[in-house]
């Protein structure tokens, strides 16, 4: 039997973990999503989804983890032999996921490389990142490079590659965010965008308000694709688990916050308050934002510092979707770390260039107006997360019982503060919010 890894300390934990939570969801889609639906109130309805819904699902995974000290797969299967199908579930996730969000990795490399080689102009045509991505070789080239940044971290194991480079990089993401944040909020007529993003307008709220905050809630906070399963599994029984996921959900929302400031008021500046420039996606990222830089004092700077955080931000998450692999076929088959490491990489790199090339020579294929990398999305975030959250929701309230997570809160010692909340969103509030995120985002996705 191998030991199995560690983090060192509570700290460790809560920065690997937001390390997961903080990505490309964070940084390019919150803000668009706050603005497009009510601001202020989008903003209220998203912390409010997180305290509740988010924390209940985050603490029943990391408790799954921690209790079996097992991925996925071993985990439900663990605690109950005929639910083993949902850690196969929650395993295929993550392998559909992190291959082409390893392609997006890339292309945040390929954009810090511009900015910080001072090539920034290059960036601000309008074709420019249309023709970067369509091109076969180059997007295949910056996504081998992010994968294989990824799998060395993920090579040197839990506590020497994945704890050491997120106490590293998380702060220093927080502060990168933090001058971004304060330099665009002090632009020039910034106030108006700032407006928009912060106050609140009744007007813009609806039922769909919700079901974009919530769908936009669980995969910030990393949920719902055996990840914090896998790193409750790496958890000290003495660590306060509690606590650790609120400081999770404080980081994670705390830098979704922080984007929409940097972004908002700048992108407001430059459109001169024309809201379509905040259009989402990857046309914000790759194609507003530089001409947005290349527009303000200091640009150059800026957009440098902006990529490399993006970079942080998208490498932390890329960790742990390829550690959440890693771990799955570890726990399975006894591999050692090393050749799991090399399956993995080169698995994902077939998968990615797929929809990597997706753009280019295989344009053709398509599903619905779709490219193989919005497949991948579709399928993963839009159909397999709810249905894995809904049933591990059943697992947690009706199979093994609440209580069993409740014990594992408890193990370190002191009390679940939180345990009527947990208790009644596990088992009545979430499984019904989850089914109806699940059939509109069926009904979008395909209509
Ligand atoms: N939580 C990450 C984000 O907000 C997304 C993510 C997805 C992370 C999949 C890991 C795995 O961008």
């Amino acid at each position: 039997m191998q030991k199995r890894s560690n983090f060192s300390s509570k700290i460790g934990f809560v920065l690997a973990a937001s390390g997961s939570a903080v990505g490309l969801g964070n940084i390019w889609r919150f803000p668009y999503l706050a603005a497009k639906y009510g601001g202020g109130t989008f903003l209220l309805t998203y912390v409010v989804l997180a305290v509740t819904f988010g924390f209940t699902l985050m603490t029943a995974e990391i408790a799954l983890g921690r209790k079996t000290g097992l991925s996925a797969i071993g985990a439900f299967t663990a605690l109950d032999k005929r639910f083993g199908f949902l850690g196969v579930l929650a395993a295929v996730i993550p392998i559909i996921i992190f291959p082409y969000y390893s392609v997006i990795g890339g292309w945040v490399l390929k954009y810090f490389s511009v900015f910080i080689s001072g090539n920034m102009k290059a960036a601000t045509g309008d074709d420019y990142f249309t023709g970067f991505i369509t091109n076969s070789v180059s997007p295949l080239l910056w996504f081998f490079l992010f994968i294989a940044l990824t799998a060395i971290i993920v090579l040197l194991g839990v506590e020497k590659g994945i704890e050491k480079v997120s106490k590293i990089m998380m702060p220093i993401l927080v502060l990168l965010s933090l001058i971004i944040a304060v330099y665009t909020v002090t632009l020039d007529g910034a106030k108006e965008g700032l407006i928009y993003y912060l106050r609140p307008r009744m007007s813009d709220f609806s039922a769909k308000t919700i079901l974009a905050a919530m769908g936009q809630m669980f995969y910030s906070m990393s949920l719902a694709m055996g990840i914090m399963i896998t790193y409750g599994s790496y958890m000290k029984k003495d660590d306060n688990l509690e606590g650790s996921v609120h400081q999770i959900e404080i980081f994670d929302t705390g830098i979704a916050f922080l984007a929409g400031l940097m972004i908002i008021p700048a992108v407001f500046v430059f459109s001169g308050g024309d809201k379509s420039a905040l259009g989402a996606g990857p046309g914000l990222m790759f194609i507003t934002l530089p001409k947005v830089f290349a527009s303000m004092k200091f640009g150059g700077f800026i957009g440098t510092i902006f990529f490399i955080m993006v970079f942080f931000a998208a490498l932390t998450s890329a960790i742990s979707l390829m550690e959440t692999i890693v771990s799955i076929f570890r726990d399975k088959f006894h591999w050692s770390r090393k050749f799991a490491c090399v399956f993995v990489t080169v698995l994902s790199l077939i998968l990615g260039s797929l929809s990597s090339l997706g753009f280019g020579p295989l344009s053709s294929v398509s599903w619905h107006g779709m490219s193989i990398l919005d497949i991948m999305d579709f399928i993963s975030n839009s159909i397999l997360m709810p249905i894995l959250a809904l049933f591990t929701c059943i697992f947690v309230g009706f199979i093994i019982k609440p209580d069993v997570v409740a014990d594992e809160v408890r193990v370190s010692g002191g009390t679940f503060k939180s345990e009527k909340l947990f208790t009644v969103m596990i088992k009545w509030i979430a499984p019904i919010l989850l089914v109806v995120i699940l059939a509109s985002s069926i009904a979008t996705g395909l209509g």
